[in-house]
């Protein structure tokens, strides 16, 4: 394996894990090598977290990063995983990744996480619970296809990093944990959900789970996206890089109603990951016919319009074909 020395060239993030470098194995395939800092070697591999590393290099679906391999050496402990080469969702919302996201990406995106996470949780073995899902952990191929990141590792970072501001034993990201794991500490797989749905308001108002820079109304995003779609102004909340068709805004109220059941403060009233994906590909479905029939629509009053002037009568009909076709 070769990282030309952990070279502050194949350095590619900073994270609660430690640093993230880009690594090339011999057979030329490209991987991310995840380094912790030192002075954290404080636990020996027990036989459970043994079993656990194993569990997850068994684990392998389309839309999560391949875990490769773990590694202790001394002072040193790496995670290797797949390399994923377009950045991640969070770079991606804060414009710092080419075209913004449009609607019908953002929902793919869903879907693709929901898929990934259903997987885990109805895993064979033993349901795997992610514990941080979040932006940063949804990184984006070329396609703008969704790998969910980072599934099970959360146990495999330090205490008290700056990123947990909770109690030493829960583990995740601030302003996405499930309230009723910080209260009790134990986890689920609703907790997953719950911070699922912080992750679904994030991508539909492109802002972050807590926004330190704004006022209290609208410090905590999920609260002030969530109250808007109540008060029938989810236009408001909807991030102002997506095109807002009625299509559009039809789903985002429908998704941000799904955000809504998922960050319920009651575990028991969130719903599984299997449903939110049923809940999602109805929205997707619906979306995408409305929008064929506002498509056709559009060309079928563009050729009225034009059918007074008997000149475009001939092509107007033919991009009517190929818009419905
Ligand atoms: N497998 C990977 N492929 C490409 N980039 C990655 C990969 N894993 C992590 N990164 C990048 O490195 C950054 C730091 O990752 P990480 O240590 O997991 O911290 P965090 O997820 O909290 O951002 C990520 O935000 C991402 O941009
Ligand atoms: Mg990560």
């Amino acid at each position: 394996m070769a990282t030309s020395s952990f070279s502050e060239q194949n350095k590619i993030g900073l994270g609660n894990f430690g640093t993230v470098y880009k690594g090339k194995l011999r057979d030329g395939s490209i991987i991310a090598v995840k380094r912790a800092t030192k002075n954290m070697y404080d636990r020996h591999l027990s036989a459970e977290f043994k079993s656990e590393i194993q569990t997850l290099s068994k684990v392998e679906h389309l839309n999560l990063v391949k875990f490769l391999g773990y590694l202790e050496h001394e002072d040193e402990r790496l995670i290797l995983v797949e390399y994923v080469n377009n950045g991640s969702l969070r770079e991606h919302l804060d414009g710092l990744r080419g075209e913004s996201l449009e609607f019908s990406h953002r929902l793919n995106i869903a879907i693709d996480i929901v898929h990934a996470v259903s997987y885990l949780h109805g895993y064979t073995d033993r349901p795997i619970i992610h514990r941080d899902i979040k932006s940063s952990n949804i990184l984006l191929t070329d396609q703008l296809r969704a790998k969910v990141a980072d599934f099970g590792f959360a146990r495999l970072a330090p205490d008290n990093t700056e990123a947990t501001h909770v109690s030493t034993m829960v583990k995740g990201t601030a302003g996405y944990v499930d309230p009723e794991y910080m209260r009790t500490n134990h986890l689920t797989d609703r907790s997953d959900v719950y911070s699922f749905g912080v992750l679904l308001v994030e991508l539909l108002t492109g802002r972050r789970p807590i926004e330190r820079g704004r006022g209290r109304r609208q410090r905590l995003t999920t609260q002030w996206a969530l109250r808007k779609c109540q008060d029938g102004d989810a236009v408001v909340a909807m991030d102002t890089r997506m095109r807002r068709t009625s299509a559009v805004v039809a789903a985002v109220e429908r998704v941000m109603a799904l955000a809504a059941e998922c960050t319920a403060p009651d575990r028991a009233s969130r719903p599984a990951m299997r449903r939110c994906a049923e809940v999602l590909w109805s929205i997707r479905r619906d979306f995408q016919e409305e929008q064929q029939r506002a498509t056709a629509a559009a060309a079928a009053a563009g050729a009225g319009a034009r059918r007074h002037d008997g000149s475009t009568y001939g092509p107007s009909i033919t991009s009517l074909r190929s818009s419905t076709g």
